[in-house]
Order: C-alpha cells, then structure tokens, then sequence
C-alpha cells in the first residue's frame, strides 16, 4: 500500500496489449498519476508488445492523445515534465503473442534497455490482454526465459513479475489450469492477480475502520450484528460488451471476485500483521468458512427496457451481439453463511447487477435493535434498528443510522445520520483506481492481490449455483425493468428471513 511512499526501483513494465483499452484508459493515466505523486520510478522503461505494426512514436503519441482527451474533461492539460517521467524511454514491439520469436526480441530489447538505463533487470510484465492469452503469454515468458529469478531471495538478477487480470478462470477447473499454467515457470510471489475493487481507496479504507478503531471490532460479530448487505449496484447495461456478457454472466463477472472481497475484507479476522501473507491467511480461512452454496441461496434475474435516470434502456436481449432468447443473467443476489465463531448465524446477502435504478456500492451493516421494553410505556411503537454503512462508489464515506429523540414532550423516536464523507476531510490526488495495485507491484507488496488458492476457493463456491443454472432455463426472464431494484425474488430471498434489502435508489 502507498504508505511506503518512496519511488520503485528501475525498472521496465512490458505491456502485453499495448493498443488495448485497459492499457490507455487506466494503465497510462495511472502511471501519469504515480508521477504527479513522485511515485514513479526514477529510471523507467515501458514497453508496448502488440499485434499490430505502429512506430513507438506513433504508440506514444496515441495514448499521450488519449490521455489529454481524458484530462481535458476536467479542464486539465497534459503536464509536459509529467508526461515526460512516463514516457522518456517507450519502445513499442509488434509481435504475435503466440510466436516464440516475438519473445526473443523482446529478450534482446529488455538487455539493451537495461544496458543503457541500468534497470537492474527488473521487469514487471502486464497482461493486458484477452484471457485466452494469459496461459499463452505466460508460457512462452517462461521458456524464453524471461520470468527467470535467482538467488536464495528471488531477486538476485533483479525482480520478474508478472500482472494478470480477471476473469483468472471461468470455474474451478479453468482457474486451476491457468495456476498450473502461471506456476509451471514463476513462483507465487511472482504473480499478482488483479481484483481492481482492491485498489479502490474505500475498500482499502475497510480494513482501518476495523483495525484502526478501538470501537467498531468489539461490535463485529454475532453478538451484535444482525445482518449484513452488500450491493454493487449499476445504472449502465452491457455496452458494447454484449459477446463477452453472454458467455460470462453477472455471477462470473462480479461474484467470485469483487463482492466475495468485500464480503472478505469485511468479514475476515485481524491478521497479525499488515504483511500481504498475514493477511492472504485470514481471507483465505473466511473463505473456507463460507457454508456451501445450493439454489436456494440464490435469485437470478435479466434486465427488461425500462428508465433509468431520465433515459430510455432496452432489454438485455435487445443488446448488441446478445442474443433474443438470452438465458444469461444480468443480475443476482445471494445469501451466504459464514460457519465461523464470529458470524454464525449473522446471514451475509450480497446483490449485485446492471441496468439497476442508480449506481451504488455500499457494504451495510445491521445492528440488533436494542431491547423495547424500556420504550413499552410510551408512544414509540417499534425501535428502529442501527446501521453502519460503508459507501464505496460513486459517493464515498461512512455513515453512522441510530435512532434519536425528536424534541418536544414526547417521547417520539427517529432514524438520524452521522455521515462522514472523504471529499470533506481529505483532498484526494486525481486517480483511476490502479495507482495503488501498480505501485504495489512495483514495490513487491502482494496483499492487495489474490493468490491462487484463495481464487480457486471463490470459484469452488460458486460452481454449484453455475452448474444447477446451466442446468435450468429461467422461465421468467426477463424479469426486472432497467431502472428498477432488480426481480421481485431478490426480496423474497430477505422476506424469507423477516427482513429487506436497503434502498438502492
Ligand atoms: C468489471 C466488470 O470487472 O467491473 C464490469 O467486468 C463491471 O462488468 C465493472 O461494470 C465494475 O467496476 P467499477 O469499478 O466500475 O465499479
């Protein structure tokens, strides 16, 4: 985490997919961040590997383009000296991923560079790429090999690490073919998977609200808490992602890796120590915790046309590349348990889905409502229950439900709100939430990372609601307007248990 704040070493980052989206909209900007922050090493080369021909000029000059067009909404221009720190040395490679002879020059390109910049060999490898290309990639790194380390502490040539982005897998048997694949040529501690909701500083924030309080820890558990809702809520529908979507779904897109981390940062134990291992220990024990998923834990839904905001939505199966009898869900919520001293008994429900009526992340925590007899003599009927709620996106903040007396003679109750938002405490430094995981890695610091078992543990859990929904047509999609709260059997789910989901909207 950013809290070393001192530049990386040298080093080199070769970005496979170089043209690719990921790599202008938030590799770039967030290396040009890093050097608005002084965060940047001082002695950096970048690498562009990509299919198609293109000069490192023009490979430069396109995403320096992108870059001012991304500022100029802000009414901000390029900062030519920042730039500068980002793009003093970029060499754009064009190759074939699946070539071996793209990774010999790429072998020869890396020496020549740290012959001139001295590097110390250090190379940090992005994929950036489709994930059909990650095994591929990955393999040939090794048997050219440029994922080689030495030394009894891994870093006697300097360090090689490799950067992988979701989906890792699409079941449990996938995710452990792509390990096996990763493993076969680089250690562990080589290779970092990317959940990008970690570097979002909210989520991040979680983990000093508990930690960092003595109050809110002795209240987090069974004991006090009821339940807990977790929602990643979205207003956009599938854009352009309509092919991917149909062969992913919302389970697979959000489950297994974003909510499953809030789900973990929220409920997991302290670890010993801010150490990435202590603290892939504790999760990784949560996880197995987590009572196994059937059916019946589970609601999926599609998004119909509908409004939302003032805009006209189409259906899913109206969406480009989607097809009209499409049986992939856009929406789903879950109900879990977590067998553990701490949370037996407290359900954790998490929803998540697009076209829904408004943006929302928020991690909500219910407290039981305080014994009524005190109240029995007075015109309070019903005492409202607290609520802790730690907003993610797009506002960001914590707020504090508690029940309050309304002035006057009687004794009349109300909900009120201590609300706490980042934007009044803390000027925060422009970023798109990849700053910090790109820092990470350069300094060699894995805990916002996931590690293989803990990627595979979240797969094994969902992979009986995949199984059982590949199994059955949902009869009733689509079965929620866009615009809306999402389907009708996402609150049967809480009225089952005598209660109801938040308020999106
Ligand atoms: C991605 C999913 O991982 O996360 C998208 O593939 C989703 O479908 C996105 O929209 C949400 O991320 P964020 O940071 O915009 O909340």
């Amino acid at each position: 985490m950013l809290s070393h704040k001192a530049p990386p070493p040298p080093c080199a980052i070769v970005i496979f997919g170089a043209n690719g989206d990921l790599t202008k909209r938030l590799i770039i900007p967030a290396l040009y961040n890093l050097a608005r922050t002084h965060l940047l090493p001082e002695r950096l080369s970048l690498v562009g590997v990509d299919h198609n021909k293109k000069t490192s000029e023009e490979w430069s000059a396109a995403l320096k383009d992108f870059l001012a067009q991304t500022l100029a909404k802000n009414n901000e221009e390029v900062d030519e000296t920042l730039w500068g720190q980002v793009a003093r040395c970029m060499t754009f490679l064009s190759g074939d991923f699946e070539k071996n002879d793209t990774y010999s020059r790429l072998k020869d390109l890396l020496a020549e560079l740290d012959e001139k910049q001295s590097l110390g060999g250090n190379v940090l490898f992005y994929m950036a790429v489709a994930d059909r290309f990650f095994g591929t990639i990955a393999g040939k790194l090794g048997e050219a090999g440029l994922v080689k380390v030495g030394g009894p502490d891994n870093k006697q040539n300097g360090f090689r690490r490799l950067i992988v982005e979701k989906p890792f897998g699409h079941d449990v048997a996938s995710a452990k073919a792509l390990n096996a694949c990763l493993l076969k040529y680089l250690k562990e501690e080589q290779i970092y998977r990317i959940d990008h909701f970690l570097g979002k500083e909210t989520v991040q924030n979680i983990m000093a609200l508990r930690f960092a309080n003595g109050l809110f820890e002795p209240i987090w558990n069974r004991d006090r808490v009821d339940h807990v809702q977790i929602t990643v809520a979205e207003s956009i529908g599938v854009e352009t992602r309509g092919k991917f979507y149909e062969a992913t779904g919302a389970l697979r897109d959000m489950v297994p890796n974003h909510l499953f981390q809030l789900v973990a940062m929220t409920a997991m134990e302290p670890p010993v120590s801010f150490d990435a291992e202590d603290i892939r220990a504790k999760k990784a024990e949560m996880f197995r915790a987590i009572h196994p998923l059937g059916l019946g834990d589970v609601v999926r839904g599609q998004y119909d046309s509908g409004i939302v905001g003032d805009q006209k939505a189409k259906a899913y199966r109206a969406e480009d590349n989607v097809s009209p009898e499409s049986a992939v869900e856009t929406y789903v919520a879950m109900r879990i348990q977590i067998d553990n001293w701490r949370w037996a008994g407290v359900p954790f429900y998490l929803r998540t889905g697009k076209r829904l009526a408004k943006r929302s992340t928020e991690i909500a925590i219910r407290f039981k409502r305080a014994p009524y007899a005190l109240f029995r003599e007075t015109p309070v009927d019903e005492l409202d229950a607290d609520w802790l709620i730690l907003k993610i996106q797009p506002e960001e903040g914590i707020r504090l439900r508690f029940n309050a007396k309304r002035p006057g003679p009687a004794m009349a109750l109300e909900s009120v709100a201590m609300n706490f938002q980042y934007k009044d405490y803390f000027k925060q430094a422009p970023a798109v939430g990849y700053e910090t995981l790109i820092y990470d890695c350069l300094i060699g610091d894995a805990t916002l990372f996931q590690r293989a078992d803990q990627v595979e543990a979240a797969w094994a859990l969902v992979e009986p609601v995949l199984d059982g929904w590949a199994n059955t047509t949902p009869r009733h999609f689509p079965n929620y307007a866009a615009g809306s709260e999402g389907p009708s059997a996402a609150n049967d789910l809480l009225a089952r248990d005598g209660r109801s989901w938040r308020r999106i909207n």
